[in-house]
């Protein structure tokens, strides 16, 4: 047989086994078999030094037409192998678009933010800004600038928790007042919100966490009647028009006039219900005009400039809102709860 034939046969055979290969693993058996080191190609190649030299460029270039026949064939089998894969993948993979979808369950927003919010698009239509301040605090800011003397009982550890001698969670969010006064910008017109911190155990109407809103105004011939407009203002778009609110004089050490507001039970108008427990009113914050002391140690020259200050509870006003008879759900989580709002 000569060289041409034997090539011949060898292609043949060759491309027969590649036919039947049935995987890509077998596909490259029969390259390694053929084109591989020790493949029946390359044996061959090596015998050439048994071919005649004249012979020899003639026999090269079969080799190599056979050898780049071979490699066709095998690129074109491992295409097709390649796509039929593709296709039987594609098949197992197929999506039912006529079954029912799962719905992924979006959360939706916590009573207490439903309310922060409603008091932030009352008070930003009124001309307010929303700034907000550190929960851990400087004893000077949560107290002493604030008005509230070294053996105020407010200090005491028994309601604060105290990070050290100067630095606490901050019991109340009165301290943005003296933040937003220190940085010297006037007029002000600011509400804080924010969590507020008390040693208090939990119950119907305490948390150790909750949140307060408050809210200051600095500028020129601010007055009590300034304030009282503000806030009937204020609970009138809360809690409905009919609304009235009542200012009783109370005790603040960073106000003076002190007062706490209470409004007309929306429940029953005033009459007396469950819900104001017979009185008729609900008490909502405290406020009062701003302490000439507190402008002092804050920068301002009380001769010049007045204001007014309040702090209302978010929770209270949320579990007013809705309802809601015990603080306790607010912080539960359980979603059967929170679903309603
Ligand atoms: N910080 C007071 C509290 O936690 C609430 C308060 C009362 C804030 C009167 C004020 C205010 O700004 O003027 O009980």
């Amino acid at each position: 047989m000569d060289m041409k034939e034997k090539l011949q046969e060898l292609a043949e055979t060759a491309k027969a086994r590649i036919e039947e290969s049935e995987g890509l693993d077998k596909l490259n058996d029969v390259r390694v078999a053929y084109l591989g080191k020790k493949g029946e190609l390359t044996a061959i190649l090596k015998s050439m030094k048994e071919v005649a030299p004249e012979e020899r460029p003639k026999v090269g270039q079969l080799v190599n037409e056979t050898r780049a026949r071979i490699e066709a064939l095998l690129e074109e089998s491992r295409k097709k192998l390649e796509e039929t894969i593709r296709e039987e993948k594609l098949k197992a993979e197929v999506i039912d678009v006529t079954l029912p979808a799962k719905k992924s369950l979006i959360g939706h927003r916590h009573p207490n933010t439903i309310a922060l919010e409603e008091v932030e698009r009352i008070f930003i239509g009124m001309g307010y800004e929303v700034v907000e301040g550190p929960e851990v605090e400087y004893a000077d800011y949560n107290f002493t600038k604030l008005n509230i003397p070294e053996d105020h009982p407010a200090r005491d550890e028994q309601d604060t928790f105290f990070i050290n001698d100067s630095i606490l969670l901050r019991s109340q969010t009165s301290p943005v007042q003296a933040r937003t006064m220190e940085k010297g910008k006037l007029p002000i017109r600011m509400i804080a919100p924010g969590r507020v911190f008390r040693s208090d155990e939990v119950d119907a109407t305490h948390s150790p966490s909750f949140h307060q809103i408050e809210g200051l105004v600095i500028d020129k011939n601010i007055t009590f009647a300034d304030l009282k407009g503000t806030l009937e203002e204020f609970a009138k778009e809360l809690f409905g028009p009919e609304t009235k609110t009542k200012f009783r004089p109370h005790h603040f050490p960073f106000t003076e006039p002190s007062a706490e507001v209470d409004v007309s039970c929306f429940k029953c108008g005033g009459a007396g219900c469950r819900f104001c427990k017979g009185s008729g009113w609900i008490e909502i914050l405290g406020c009062g005009t701003v302490h000439p002391n507190v402008l002092r140690m804050c920068g301002i020259d009380p001769e010049e400039y007045t204001g007014f200050a309040f702090g209302v509870g978010l929770e209270r006003i949320a579990l007013l809102k809705y309802e809601i008879d015990d603080m306790r759900l607010l912080y539960e989580n359980d979603i059967r709860f929170l679903k309603q709002f």
